[in-house]
C-alpha cells in the first residue's frame, strides 16, 4: 500500500524511513512533498532522480521552529525572527545564507538555502518524530503540476512512495519564497504577498518570474499540465473548440467538453487550481482554456501560475 492514513503508528514508520535514507511524501498546507533527510546526500539525490529536477534548482529544506535555523543557515537578524513570528509556522519560505555543514546538493549547489517551517499537523508530526530538517520539493515530476492530494502523488509516482493522506491542501500553491540575503525579494509569489511581508520588513522588492534567475525553480514554463493551455479574457469573443475543458469565472462558453467554475476569490481558486487542471487532463481534453481572472494584487500568486502554465 503506498497511501497511508496519518496515525503515530505510520507517521513514525515515515519517520523510521527518512532516518534510514528513504523518501516520503507528506502533506503541507500548501502541496504535498517528497521528503529527504536534508543532511543525507543519497538521499537528497534521490529525490533529485525521481523528479527528474535539474540538480541546479534547490530544495526547500522544512523545520518544526525558528530554534532548528541556526543549524542551517547565517545572518537569521530581527526581520527574519519578526518574519517567522507573523507567518511561522506557514507558507513563508525564507532564503539566508547556508552553513557549511549543510550539503550544497539539497541547496542545488547554492551557497545558500531555503527554509520553512510548514503547518499542516502531519508535517509538524513528521518532523517532530525525524527530529531534524526535512528537504522536500512539491511530489511532482519536474515541471508537472503539484499536488494537492496523495491520490495526486501515486498518480505521479506510482505505488512504491509512502504517501501520508493529510487531505486536500488548504492553500492549493506553493509558499511565497522571499530571499532575505539583502534587500527582502519576493522569488516566488504565493499567498504571503510583499504588501504583508512589506508591514513588517519595510521596503520588499518583487522580481518578474520569466526574467529572473536566481532562483532556477521559478523560470519558464511549470506547474504545467500534459494538455495545451492557454487564458483568454472573458469580453474577448471566444470560440473554444468543443475538446476544451474551460475553467470560467464569469463566462458561459457553450459547444466544449467541460466547463469547470472557479471561485471568483483568489484563495479558493488558488485551492482548486492544480485539481481541476489535472481532472482535464485526465479526461483527455484537447485544450485547456482559462478565463483570466482580474489583475489585483490578491491574485498575484494565481496570475503566476497561470502564466507559466500557459
Ligand atoms: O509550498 C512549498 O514551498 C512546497 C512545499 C512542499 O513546502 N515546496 C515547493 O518546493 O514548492 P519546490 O522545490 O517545488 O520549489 C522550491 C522553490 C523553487 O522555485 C526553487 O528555485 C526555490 O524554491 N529555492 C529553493 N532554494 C532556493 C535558494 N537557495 N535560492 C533561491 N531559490 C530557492
Ligand atoms: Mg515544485
Amino acid at each position: 500500500m503506498t497511501i497511508y492514513s496519518p496515525t503515530p503508528k505510520t507517521v513514525l514508520k515515515a519517520a523510521h524511513k527518512l532516518r534510514s535514507g528513504g523518501v516520503v511524501s507528506f502533506p503541507t498546507e500548501t502541496v504535498y512533498g517528497l521528503g529527504c533527510d536534508t543532511f543525507n546526500k543519497s538521499a537528497v539525490s534521490i529525490v533529485y532522480k525521481l523528479k527528474s529536477r535539474p540538480r541546479n534548482n534547490p530544495m526547500i529544506t522544512h523545520i518544526l521552529n525558528t530554534s532548528w535555523v541556526n543549524t542551517l543557515c547565517t545572518g537569521w537578524d530581527n526581520r527574519c525572527q519578526n518574519l517567522a513570528q507573523h507567518f511561522w509556522p506557514g507558507p513563508l519560505t525564507l532564503v539566508l545564507p547556508k552553513k557549511d555543514s549543510v550539503p550544497t546538493e539539497a541547496c542545488g549547489g547554492f551557497n545558500t538555502i531555503a527554509i520553512r517551517c510548514p503547518s499542516h499537523d502531519v508535517a509538524v508530526q513528521l518532523l517532530k518524530l525525524f527530529d531534524g530538517p526535512i528537504s522536500a520539493p512539491s511530489a511532482n515530476k519536474h515541471g508537472h503540476i503539484s499536488p494537492t492530494t496523495a491520490q495526486h502523488v501515486e498518480d505521479e509516482f506510482g505505488k512504491q512512495l509512502m504517501v501520508l493522506d493529510g487531505g486536500p491542501c488548504e492553500k492549493g500553491i506553493e509558499s511565497t519564497v522571499l530571499s532575505m540575503v539583502n534587500t527582502p525579494t519576493v522569488l516566488r509569489p504565493g499567498s504571503i504577498t510583499p504588501e504583508e511581508i512589506s508591514k513588517i520588513t519595510g521596503r520588499v522588492e518583487t522580481t518578474t518570474t520569466t526574467t529572473q534567475t536566481n532562483s532556477p525553480g521559478t523560470t519558464g514554463r511549470h506547474y504545467a499540465p500534459n494538455t495545451p493551455t492557454k487564458l483568454f479574457n472573458k469580453d474577448d469573443v471566444e470560440t473554444h473548440n468543443n475538446g476544451a475543458v474551460v475553467l470560467v469565472i464569469e463566462s458561459a462558453p457553450k459547444n466544449v467538453k467541460h466547463v469547470i467554475h472557479m471561485p471568483d476569490n483568489a484563495s479558493d481558486y488558488a485551492k482548486k487550481l492544480y485539481a481541476s487542471l489535472r481532472y482535464a487532463d485526465a479526461i483527455g481534453a484537447t485544450q485547456i482554456c482559462i478565463e483570466n481572472p482580474q489583475d489585483t494584487q490578491r491574485w498575484q500568486a494565481v496570475l503566476d501560475r497561470l502564466h507559466r502554465c500557459c
